[in-house]
This record gives C-alpha cells, sequence and structure tokens, in this order.
C-alpha cells in the first residue's frame, strides 16, 4: 500500500512508521519534518498536499496538540489552539482525504485516554479526544467508496513517558509495540468506524 503518515518525527509516529515502511511505501508529512510539508491547522496546505500526491491507500495521523492548564482559568481563547490543532486538524484531513484516496482506503486518526479518564489540568485534552473519537464514528457510517476510519486511543506512551509521566500519576505506560499494532489494526485490517483503546 501506499500510506500517508502525518506526524512521524513524534514519539508514536516514529515507531507506526518504522513498522509500515517494512511492508509498504510511505510518505511522511510534518510542519518542518517528513518528505511533505502540512500544517493540519491550515485546510489549504491539507489541500496542497492532498494534490500533491497521488493514489494515496491509507492516511494515519499522529500529529495534533493539546494543552495543559488550571480548569479555573481555562478558556474559549485557551481551548482553540488544541481545537484547531488535535481535532479539526484531523477532522480537515479526512473530509478533505475523502475525495482523494483510492477506493477501499483508510483513514486512522489519534485521540487518547483522557476521552475516558480525567487527569489533572487535562480538560483540553478530553474535549478534543473524546470529540475525535465522536466524528470517527459518524464518518465511518458516511464514507463512500468503501472507505474505512478509525481512531486508535493510546494511554501514556512509553516513550513518553520519561518527560509526561508525572503529569498523570497513576496511569500505566503503555508499550510502543501494542500502540503499534493498534495502528496496523486500523491500516492493514478490515474495521472501521472503532475507537482502538490501547490504555494499558
Ligand atoms: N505520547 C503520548 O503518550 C500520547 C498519549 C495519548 C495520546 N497521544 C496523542 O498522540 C498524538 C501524537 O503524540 P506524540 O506524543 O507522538 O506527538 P509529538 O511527539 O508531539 O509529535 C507530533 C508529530 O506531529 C507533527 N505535527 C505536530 N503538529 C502538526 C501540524 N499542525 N501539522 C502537521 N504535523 C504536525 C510533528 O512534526 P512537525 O513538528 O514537523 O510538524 C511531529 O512529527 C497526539 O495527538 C497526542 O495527543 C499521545
Amino acid at each position: 500500500m501506499k500510506i500517508l503518515i502525518i506526524g512521524t518525527t513524534g514519539a508514536i509516529g516514529t515507531k507506526v512508521k518504522e513498522a509500515l515502511v517494512q511492508r509498504h511505501d510511505i510518505i511522511s508529512a510534518g510542519r518542518n519534518s517528513g518528505d511533505i510539508q502540512v500544517d493540519i491547522t491550515d485546510a489549504a496546505s491539507i489541500e496542497k498536499m492532498f494534490r500533491t500526491i497521488n493514489d494515496i491507500d491509507a492516511v494515519v495521523v499522529t500529529a495534533g496538540s493539546s494543552s495543559m492548564e488550571s480548569f479555573q482559568t481555562l478558556s474559549e481563547k485557551s481551548l482553540l489552539p488544541a481545537i484547531q490543532s488535535k481535532l479539526l486538524g484531523q477532522v480537515n484531513v479526512v473530509l478533505i482525504g475523502q475525495h482523494y484516496l483510492k477506493d477501499n482506503g483508510s483513514f486512522t486518526l489519534t485521540s487518547g485516554i483522557l476521552a475516558d479518564e480525567p487527569a489533572r489540568d487535562a480538560a483540553t485534552g478530553s474535549i478534543v479526544s473524546g470529540a475525535v473519537n465522536s466524528f470517527a464514528m459518524a464518518a465511518a457510517a458516511a464514507l463512500k467508496r468503501n472507505l474505512r476510519i478509525n481512531v486508535v486511543s493510546p494511554g501514556l506512551a512509553a516513550d513518553s513517558a520519561k518527560d509526561i509521566a508525572h503529569l498523570f500519576p497513576g496511569f500505566n505506560p503503555v508499550p510502543m509495540s501494542k500502540l503499534v499494532n493498534a495502528y496496523l489494526k486500523s491500516v492493514e485490517g478490515v474495521i472501521t468506524g472503532q475507537v482502538i483503546k490501547v490504555h494499558e
């Protein structure tokens, strides 16, 4: 398959790319990294990316950021960057990409454990991850040409634990191999409309 992965230099994207490149043609993308530059917060940039590459069978998004902030100071304004990046960025990759993918193609998005479990100062992550999960459910029912869509919901990735585990007390680091397998199940398998939770 010809697979576009957006976010291949991140903790998760690095490992997903390493696994998929064994068997597939990979095109990597990021703002400042990859074969192609794209900023998923900018719909015109996404459109330009899809116009540049042809015959894509699968798109994997392991990009998107979310911030942490006290609930007492959280505001519409401070929520917006995560909504524009992790939520609308991934939504736009699907809304635009559906017109470019080959028949029977697939999208695999990334949400996170915060959709299901709260953490201190992490309401932003809960909001956007929950919305990404719901978006995929709705999209799976509407996509044409046998296109599939799933979401991988990572717990605390083992490769990120040294940097962020202190922010998520009691969250078990998830082995990277388990996370990678969730992406493989979505890309190479047959399921659609699923949130693949890899929380432990
Ligand atoms: N790591 C964890 O423990 C964990 C747990 C649960 C959920 N998640 C979710 O999993 C996803 C990936 O996490 P991660 O920790 O692997 O991320 P990361 O290390 O911050 O890497 C993000 C990747 O995405 C690219 N990127 C970021 N913003 C972009 C944009 N606007 N347009 C295009 N590319 C962009 C970056 O490359 P450039 O800088 O070149 O753009 C980089 O390759 C995120 O949605 C995160 O919330 C992660």
